[in-house]
């Protein structure tokens, strides 16, 4: 890759930003398509966003991903947002405009339902959504706004509730709970952070065991891919979506909005990215 003064640049601010597979995809995708651009990783510390954004602006970047911990300060920084945005509370795809203003998009959501399709998956009409966060919230306001009835489980049962009533639709289960519900559902996502890194920390078997056959069982942890919950709903036949996609599938909108091409999810960029988590 020769970069010039003509090169299209974007990239993704995050702290810490190292761990971010992002540069990988996007400067994959701007190889494949002959792009003049280039996608770097920017580390910008909590309370610096306002300024780096400000700067890249200035410096003729068409645009960032943002990451951990910055989305909610994303979502305050933008001039305009979208109806993902707006729904998700946060921000991780910034556009600036020529005109100089910014627009701020939430991607997240979006992905995770693409995901879902691009594995075969069908419509959802009741899936039980465990989780608080900003992953879960994205998820639920996605799913929720596509027709699915949600439910929502959370280890503390206060973030539960301020989800749903800053969603303004769903209903709410006791963590302990959830597994008893589950026969009801078709589809199960894991929002939380339990199985980051592998480390197992809650009986997922257990609590598949009144599952329905038909149960879809996602997981938006990427790293490792065969999840602890995964693993248990695979033992269990139940078909499993893993995080990966959504991972790709979230990257599209913003590298079409910088770079002026929708790539598509293929395994060239799924096998790429494998294989770097595989190598960490
Ligand atoms: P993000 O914005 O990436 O979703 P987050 O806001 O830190 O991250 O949310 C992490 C989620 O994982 C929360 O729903 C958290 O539950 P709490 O709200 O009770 O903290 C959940 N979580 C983390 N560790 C957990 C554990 N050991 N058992 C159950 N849930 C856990």
């Amino acid at each position: 890759m020769t970069i010039t003064g003509t090169t299209k640049l974007a990239g993704v601010i995050g702290w810490p930003v190292e761990h971010s597979r992002s540069p990988l995809l996007h400067n994959h995708w701007c190889a494949s398509h002959d792009i003049d651009g280039a996608y770097v990783p920017l580390p910008v510390p909590p309370g610096s966003l306002d300024v780096a954004l400000r700067g890249l602006q200035v410096a003729g970047f068409r645009g960032v991903n943002v990451t951990i911990p910055h989305k909610e300060d994303a979502f305050r920084f933008v001039d305009r947002k979208t109806q993902s945005a707006l729904r998700a509370g946060a921000v991780n795809t910034i556009v600036f405009e020529d005109d100089g203003t910014t627009t701020g998009d939430c991607t997240d959501g979006k992905g995770f339902l693409a995901n879902l399709h691009a594995h075969d998956v069908g419509k959802s009409r009741h899936a039980m959504i465990l989780g608080a966060g900003g992953a879960a919230r994205a998820v639920a306001a996605a799913l929720l706004d596509s027709g699915c009835r949600i439910t929502i489980a959370n280890r503390t049962l206060q973030r539960a509730i301020a989800l749903r009533d800053a969603l303004k639709g769903g209903e709410v289960v006791e963590w302990d709970a959830w597994p008893g519900q589950l026969a009801s559902c078709d589809l199960l996502v894991n929002a939380t952070s339990l199985g980051l890194g592998g480390s197992a920390g809650y009986d997922w078997s257990g609590s598949l065991s009144g599952a329905a056959p038909d149960l879809i069982v996602s997981d938006v942890v990427y790293a490792p891919l065969m999840t602890p919950l995964l693993q248990a709903a695979r033992m269990r036949d139940l078909k499993i979506v893993d995080g990966l996609g959504m991972l790709i599938q979230q990257a599209r909108a913003g590298f079409n909005a910088w770079f002026g091409i929708l790539p598509q999810v293929d395994d060239t960029a799924r096998a790429l990215l494998l294989h770097s988590l595989n190598g960490n």
